[in-house]
């Protein structure tokens, strides 16, 4: 494919936590080419992923991952405008791949290089895929690392309504499938065999919903949620009772979709949304995405909802470059003794 004119091709690298990825992406938003290597294999017998491993695989793969990505795109380095890479937040070992790989590009190519936030980046997977860019917008952010509320109220007017204040969304569905022995990652498994289960069989906690009022907040906390689940198991087994798993992992994921969908509803209404977006991991989670659109349908018809395809709610590098590309246009370019940091968020930036 040969490059057109003006537009901005802009090659993105993702390493922050089991995914090797790199792409490459015109003007943030037509994605030439998007490859990802997962490692969940290699992290799957030990229930999680060590970041050991992880680091060792981004070094043993990123400079074929980018080739890859060129030649997908049928590109040189010779045609790319600028390197974007993920700054954090992530697995400092795994984000230093990334950042040192797509320091030495810029460098050696003289290129601008682009520093990005992947919680922002996992937002931008909405537009790649053709999410309207209407203002307010609520987006929810659900993870294995991050559970966020957001508010954009224009573009690039990003603030955090809220956040989990201990496990994110993804880590509770990946700690409780461990403790059931399903695999991992939990998520998907869960999400599958929940489908054969009862969601109302066991009432678990929905922490910080009923907090009415002028109490009323848009964060979150999944801890309490994941405990119970593990007392429920050991009583049950201590009182010899057989033990259902498809009711208790529906009831587990309704217990913690409800309490995503009652906030981030509330969080629609009270900014006056035209739009809500998912983003994610968790936002592939078949409960969460048909409760939300019933909800929305209930109480804020007018409200657009839009998610990301699976491939692209989980981590990938499309959405890395895309989230770059009004950093390029604004010309926030980051030095070439740019560092990792893995402890970035959106709640509490810097
Ligand atoms: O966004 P992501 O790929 O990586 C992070 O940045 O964390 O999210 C991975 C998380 C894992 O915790 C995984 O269990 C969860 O997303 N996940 C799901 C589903 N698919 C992936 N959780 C619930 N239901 C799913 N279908
Ligand atoms: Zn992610």
């Amino acid at each position: 494919m040969q490059q057109q004119n003006k537009e901005t091709l802009i090659l993105g690298i993702e390493t922050s936590c089991d995914e090797t990825s790199a792409a490459i992406v015109a003007d943030g938003s037509r994605t030439l080419s998007n490859i990802v290597s997962s490692q969940v294999e290699l992290h799957a017998r030990f229930g999680g992923v060590v970041p050991e491993i992880a680091s060792r695989q981004h070094l043993l793969l990123v400079n074929s991952i980018i080739d890859d990505a060129l030649t997908r795109a049928d590109l040189t380095f010779k045609n790319i405008d600028a390197v974007a890479v993920t700054q954090g937040p992530g697995l400092v070992g795994a984000l230093l791949i990334g950042v040192a790989t797509a320091k030495a590009l810029a460098y050696a190519l003289r290129l601008p290089l682009v520093a990005v936030n992947h919680l922002e980046a996992h937002l931008y997977a909405n537009y790649l895929s053709g999410a309207p860019r209407d203002y307010p917008a609520v987006v929810l952010i659900v993870s294995g690392g991050h559970t966020e509320l957001l508010l954009l109220e224009g573009a690039e007017q990003l603030t955090a309504l809220g956040c989990t204040r201990d496990d994110a969304a993804g880590e509770a569905f990946d700690k409780v499938a461990r403790v059931l022995e399903l695999g991992y990652p939990g998520g998907p498994l869960i999400d599958k065999m929940a489908t054969h289960g009862n969601p109302a069989a066991i009432d678990f906690p929905r922490a910080l919903l009923n907090n009415n009022g002028e109490d009323y907040n848009f964060d979150f906390s999944f801890s309490g949620l994941k405990t119970a689940v593990i007392n429920h198991l050991y009583h049950a087994r201590r009182r010899g009772e057989n033990i259902n798993i498809p009711d208790v992992v529906a009831s587990f994921q309704e217990a913690l979709v409800d309490v995503l969908v009652e906030k981030t509803v509330a969080a629609a209404r009270a900014h006056s949304a035209k739009v809500v977006m998912l983003a994610g991991g968790v936002a592939s989670n078949s409960r969460l995405r048909l409760r939300l659109q019933e909800q929305l349908k209930k109480d804020l018809p007018a409200v657009i909802l839009h998610h990301p395809p699976l491939e692209l709610c989980t981590d990938n590098a499309a959405m890395i470059a895309a989230a770059a590309y009004p950093h390029y246009l604004a010309r926030r370019f980051a030095p070439l003794n740019l560092n990792a940091h893995p402890g970035l968020n959106l709640c509490s930036p810097g």
